[in-house]
């Protein structure tokens, strides 16, 4: 549980990157990011919702300060997103007539249903106060990265602009694109790799685990049948605990060091063999990533550089800009036909549904 004097001592933080008056440790430069893509922009929202970000942070903080768990919820969901057909919003669309949803594939079935209520309750506080002109995929991206800053990693600007999708991916693309916990670090490299994200934001970017949990069905082939050789034999044993026999439903934190502060000491654990899922120890046991996991193990500095840095990366796959998709007025459903075909889609929405459609136009 994060005290609230560290969640001060954050908002002190923002202050003063606010006004620019010192260089901060925490704050990674420009210089150090990616190229924004094109139809993003870091001052997107500046002119016509100047309050995005604050009204964002403030919720969070106060569910933050309360439970600190929903930080992983919400990180973990943005990477879900756009690791499956692009930063679009399409995680959060429910199942409709043309099949299961990509919410309710396998992979998905873990994201915290919470991370869900916020990002609709953050929707409606910034719509509420601009309107429906920021996209659900920009208040996941900008959720995500508070709940990295939030959890005492690094700030950092997040480009805006995206739109959201039409449609979710097929259960099958939703596992294509979304490594499991078994995937060794070459299965990782080749599948990043289709994403144009290199080995380095593989190593940088699976420093999320060091915030929030993983449950026994993510990890109890490295106990059961037989011991993984690499796992340190005391937490070998206390994982054992946690998951007495295979189909344990139990829970265990994905960093033992620090389970809920965003910091480096993720790539200790695997240092030390220590890391919880088979995803993640590979990047020490393989000769290509362990120098990488051994440089942020022993330099937070860098590795918030490079998180940040592969972060944006991240937060910019395959986005919709411009006239491409759509705002949504509910982060889980697609918007109701417009008011040209509306009336021969009526009869699918009833007159609660309809009185918002009808006020919400009337807002533009
Ligand atoms: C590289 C491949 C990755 C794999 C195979 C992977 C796999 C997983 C699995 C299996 C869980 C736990 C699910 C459960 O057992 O309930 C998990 C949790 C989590 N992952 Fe990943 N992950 C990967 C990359 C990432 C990335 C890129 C991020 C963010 C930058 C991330 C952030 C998180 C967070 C924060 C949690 C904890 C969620 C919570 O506590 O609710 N992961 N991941």
């Amino acid at each position: 549980m994060a005290s609230s004097s560290f969640l001060q001592m954050m908002m002190l933080v923002l202050f003063i990157i606010a006004f620019g008056t010192t260089k901060s440790g925490v704050v990674v430069n420009a210089q150090t990011s990616p190229p924004i893509a094109p139809g993003l922009s870091l001052i997107f929202h500046e002119t016509n919702c100047p309050n995005l970000e604050t009204i964002i942070r403030n919720r969070l903080w106060t569910i933050f300060n309360s439970d600190i768990a929903q930080a992983a919820g919400l990180l973990r969901l943005h990477f879900h997103d756009c690791f499956v057909q692009g930063c679009d919003g399409s995680v959060l669309l429910d199942g409709s007539a043309s099949g299961p949803s990509e919410k309710n594939a396998p992979p998905n079935l873990s994201l915290k249903a919470e991370a869900f209520r916020i990002i609709e309750d953050l929707r409606v506080r910034v719509h509420a106060a601009c309107g429906r002109i920021v996209s659900c995929s920009d208040i996941v991206a900008i959720a995500a990265r508070d709940s990295v800053f939030l959890s005492g990693g690094p700030y950092y600007r997040v480009p805006l602009g995206r739109r959201d999708g039409l449609n979710f991916a097929t259960q099958n693309a939703t596992l294509q694109n979304l490594p499991p916990p078994s995937a060794n670090a070459s299965v990782l490299i080749s599948a990043l790799a289709t994403l144009n994200l290199t080995a380095t934001d593989l190593v940088a970017l699976s420093g999320g685990h060091t915030i929030g949990i993983g449950s026994c069905g993510s990890f109890e082939d490295r106990l059961y049948p037989t011991q993984d050789t690499t796992m340190d034999q005391t937490f070998a044993r206390n994982l054992k605990q946690t998951c007495p026999a295979l189909n344990a439903t139990n829970t265990t934190v994905l960093d033992i060091r620090t389970p809920n502060v965003f910091d480096n000491r993720y790539y200790v654990d695997l240092m030390n063999r220590q890391g919880l899922f088979t995803s993640d120890q590979d990047l020490y046991t393989d000769s290509r990533t362990r120098p990488i996991v051994t440089s942020y193990a022993v330099n937070q500095s860098l590795f918030f550089e490079r998180f940040v840095f592969s972060m944006i990366k991240m937060g910019q796959l395959s986005v919709l800009t411009g006239s491409q998709g759509e705002i949504r007025s509910n982060c889980s459903a697609r918007n109701p036909a417009s008011s040209s075909s509306y009336l021969s889609s009526v009869v699918d929405i009833d007159q609660g549904q309809q009185e918002a459609v009808e006020g919400e136009s009337a807002a533009f």
